[in-house]
């Protein structure tokens, strides 16, 4: 493993178990009782509320992840499929014009489908790179398994926990500069105030040699993004009622799923898809975990996601108020996506 001798185990380790795999492979799993869910307050909080709503996180159980994985293999949705061929094109570019760069470290990283791309390139160029994945789901190391057989000047130091800690980590298992990556448009899901404070929290951990790659799902007509969120097949209905049917399944609740429909809308004045779940009649339900119950009339909503859109100019002015600056954008030929690498403000 490349730990540099002079850092001793200090005390913000002792927040993780670390665990050797071999030599080079390392896994760091956060000791915190963060992971613990939250799952059933989030939920009768959201149904509580005037406008019921409901954490987009949470559509990821592992039937929510499955849906999402065939959204991505639909014709109308666009994203996962845009950014991998940008990656595909661009990857060999954006390592040389990063020759300093010996670290990759990725949030969310799930499958590092879309990041290998970027090994690959990076390892044409140099003979070692260090991987540091970040994730809460621990397929973190199956995915590390696998590149670390396609690719043998790679070592990998994964980190099982949530972004802040994630982040806070990386300093202390590896201080040479990093490019960061936080791909999918997963910034999308934020509200405006909650990416900014995102984005400085990276920041906080940056060099100025450092250089940060967030993809950003851009603005477009309308009819191309309501066709991506409404897909022939019914993905994404079902990725939408999947959460219903958690709470039934982890919370005891007793939805009928029949009698909600999914609902998903380009909201121009915000700039956002928004997904709902409508209810087609007045009814109860009952919740068992911790034991309530929620009235729905006709035609009311519990909203779902928010899927923010981007401009290069909302980009830029989101980095700016984060002390960030946009250095290149990495698009495809129709605009409908980017790659943005961010830097330190001067
Ligand atoms: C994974 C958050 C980027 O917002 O497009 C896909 C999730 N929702 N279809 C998105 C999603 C409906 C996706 N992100």
């Amino acid at each position: 493993m490349n730990l540099p001798e002079n850092i001793s185990p200090d005390r913000f380790l002792k927040n993780f178990d670390r665990s050797i795999i071999n030599d080079r492979f390392e896994i760091f799993k956060s000791l915190k009782k963060e992971t613990r869910s939250r799952f059933s307050e989030d939920v009768r909080k959201g149904l509580s509320s005037k406008k019921k709503f409901l954490l987009p996180k949470y559509f990821y159980d592992d039937k929510g992840s499955e849906l999402f994985e065939k959204i991505c293999t639909t014709d109308e949705y666009y994203p996962t499929r845009t950014e991998k061929r940008i990656l595909l094109e661009r990857s060999d570019e954006i390592s040389l014009k990063n020759k300093k760069i010996r670290t990759i470290t990725e949030l969310g990283s799930g499958s590092s489908e879309k990041s290998e791309l970027l090994i690959n390139s990076f390892l044409k160029d140099r003979n070692f790179l260090h991987y540091i994945p970040i994730d809460v789901s621990p397929v973190l190391m199956d995915s590390s398994e696998s590149l670390l057989k396609k690719f043998n000047n790679l070592n990998v130091s994964g980190i099982i926990s949530f972004y802040e800690n994630g982040i806070k980590l990386i300093s202390h298992i590896d201080s040479s500069p990093k490019l960061i990556l936080f791909l999918g448009s997963s910034i999308g899901n934020f509200t405006r105030k909650d990416s900014v404070e995102f984005l400085k929290m990276v920041r906080q951990s940056m060099n100025p040699d450092e250089r940060f790659m967030v993809g950003f799902d851009l603005e477009k007509d309308t009819e191309v993004l309501n066709r991506a969120y409404n897909d022939s097949k019914g993905y994404t209905a079902a990725f939408n009622l999947n959460i219903l049917e958690r709470i039934n399944r982890e919370l005891g609740g007793d939805f009928d799923l029949k009698k909600f429909s999914h609902k998903a809308f380009y909201n121009s004045g915000k700039m956002r898809m928004e997904m709902h779940l409508i209810s087609g009649e007045d009814m109860k339900v009952w919740i068992d975990e911790p034991g309530y119950e929620i009235s729905f009339k006709k035609g009311e909503t519990i909203h779902t996601e928010n899927s923010c859109k981007f401009t290069f100019e909302s980009i830029a002015d989101l980095a700016d108020k984060s002390g960030l600056a946009v250095s290149d954008h990495y698009t495809d030929t129709e605009n409908y996506f980017t790659l943005t690498s961010l830097t330190v403000k001067k």
